[in-house]
């Protein structure tokens, strides 16, 4: 039997999914959900659920103790587009909570974490197509730069102390089941809900910004395929570039097209714009794929058919 496995911001758009995924696999009462609040029906009825706050390391220690977790998963933050609003809140959100969970395994209290970097750790002096798994990296946001401060912690705290941290720098990730949490690829999920309820959307992202992005169901499967695989074959312990397709608002809509061949793309781009202009717009994961097998599986036309499917319905 897997041993507990706790999830912290848990009600967002990944922890939502990888709580039901975790308790699908390893059975609901091995998988303690928490957030500072409560998510949807299909998360709160999943299994046991705890509010929690993430900066608080004694409660989160409580609850450690209490389920006797073996795992954490530290989903929550602030995400980038958000973050830019409120740079200090974010930091000491990105980094606390961080620092709470690298603590707690430093100190044997877990044996293994789980930790998600960004492809905001890149920068506008980044090579933009391919990016390698160790290049420059020079964030130009609040939240690239906690990530990547985060990832240097992360590995240090790997090396120095030993603790079997893991991690992936996720791309834009597309899902229906939960909203996107202000991030500046969420114009990639809410273009699917604008073209069912109007036919119409209007990008914040202009024409031409093709970012790395990533259908949920392969986001959870590489999540829980870096866990599960023997703590030998994990050389990376910053964190892995994960790629799956890359595209620009155009040759979504051109997808969407395929399906409801009315709907019409504007654009209208804001500050966001910017954050996208500093990030690649496709990622070498060789390194992943080599260590622990990891493969995507859905490509733009499949993500599309799933997500109308699943929001028409
Ligand atoms: N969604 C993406 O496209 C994407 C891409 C790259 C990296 N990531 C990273 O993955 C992780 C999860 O992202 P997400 O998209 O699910 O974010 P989200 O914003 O949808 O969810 C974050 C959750 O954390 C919770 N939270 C906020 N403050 C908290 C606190 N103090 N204590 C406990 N919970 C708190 C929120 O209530 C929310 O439910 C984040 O680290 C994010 O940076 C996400």
């Amino acid at each position: 039997m897997h041993k507990p496995i706790l999830i912290i911001g848990a009600c967002g758009q990944i922890g939502t999914e990888l709580t039901i995924e975790l308790r699908n696999k390893y059975g609901a009462d091995n998988v303690i959900a928490s957030d500072i609040r409560e998510g949807n029906d299909s998360l709160m009825q999943s299994g046991p659920f705890e509010l929690l706050d993430a900066t608080n390391y004694a409660a989160i220690e409580d609850v450690v103790m209490h389920y006797e977790i073996d795992e954490i998963y530290l989903m929550a933050a602030m995400l980038s587009a958000t973050a830019e609003k409120f740079p200090m809140r974010a930091w000491n959100l990105n980094m606390n909570s961080l620092f709470n969970i690298l603590n707690l395994a430093k100190d044997s209290k877990i044996n293994k974490v789980f930790w998600p970097s960004s492809i905001a750790v890149f920068g506008p002096n980044t090579p933009k197509e391919g990016t390698p798994q160790s290049t420059i990296m020079e964030p130009s946001t609040v939240y690239g730069i906690s990530k990547q401060s985060g990832e240097r912690w992360c590995e240090y705290y790997f090396k120095k102390y030993g603790v079997d941290v893991r991690s992936v720098r996720y791309p834009g990730l597309i899902s229906w089941k939960t909203m996107p949490g202000g991030g500046t690829t969420d114009y990639a999920v809410e273009i699917y809900h604008e073209a069912l309820k109007n036919g119409h959307y209007e990008s914040f992202l202009s024409k031409g910004t093709k970012l790395p992005m990533m259908y949920m169901d392969d986001a959870i499967r590489a999540t829980i395929n870096l866990m599960d695989s023997p703590a030998e074959q994990i050389k990376v312990r910053s964190s892995y570039n994960l790629g799956s397709m890359s595209f620009a608002p155009e040759d979504m809509a051109a997808s969407i097209q395929k399906h409801i061949p009315d709907f019409k793309i504007s654009y209208a781009p804001d500050f966001r714009q910017q954050i996208a202009d500093s990030w690649p717009s496709s990622i070498d994961d060789s390194q992943a794929r080599e260590q622990w097998g990891w493969e995507p599986r859905f490509n733009l036309d499949q993500t599309t058919e799933e997500m109308l499917k699943n929001l028409g319905n």
